[in-house]
């Protein structure tokens, strides 16, 4: 079974990588945030506005579970809260490959900021910064690490290829 899960924060490039990732592997490509907008019938700013972000976090974790617990291939795409929020990264770790897209502060902020359909991208920068800080030790978690510094989406994929080639080889020993 192949079940591979990006993490990292907003503007990590985990909804692009993950569909090259898709039609590299053959593989279906999930989306949590989508997934969430679908079933509800809400946007991601929908939902923080009338639930708050609790609720949405209750939602994701919900959604997420459900989605690793699925028999099936996949590349899950999760938002950049989710890694941070409950045992959901351990669950995480339990089903599947995960991979963390990293990239510094300033190169994230300059692809987020004012983004309307993102509720957390219109703190402050510094505000951001520290939720940044925060979550890196969660994303840290990942089995393996892949620096986007620099790096096209397709750089970056085929990286990723090679760490999970990698993987397959050491479970056939
Ligand atoms: C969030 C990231 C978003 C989305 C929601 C909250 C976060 O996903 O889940 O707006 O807490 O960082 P992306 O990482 O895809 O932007």
């Amino acid at each position: 079974m192949m079940k591979i899960v990006l993490v990292g924060f907003m503007g990590s490039g985990k909804s692009t990588v993950g569909k090259i990732l898709s039609k590299k592997l053959s593989i279906p490509f999930r989306d949590l945030d989508f997934i969430i907008v679908k079933n509800t019938g809400m946007s991601i700013p929908e939902i923080f506005q009338n639930k708050g972000e609790t609720a949405f976090r209750e939602l994701e974790r919900s959604f997420l579970l459900s989605e690793l617990s699925r028999k099936a291939n996949f590349i899950l795409s999760t938002g950049g809260g989710t890694p941070a929020y409950k045992d959901n990264m351990e669950k995480i770790n339990q089903s599947g490959i995960s991979i963390f897209l990293y990239a510094d502060f300033e190169t994230l902020y300059r692809r987020i900021s004012g983004d309307k359909n993102r509720p957390l991208a219109s703190l402050s920068k510094k505000e951001l910064k520290k939720l940044y800080e925060k979550r890196l030790p969660f994303y840290k978690k990942a089995l393996f690490t892949v620096n986007t510094a620099g790096k096209t989406p397709e750089e970056v994929t085929n990286e990723i290829l090679s760490l999970i080639h990698g993987e397959k080889g050491k479970s056939n020993q």
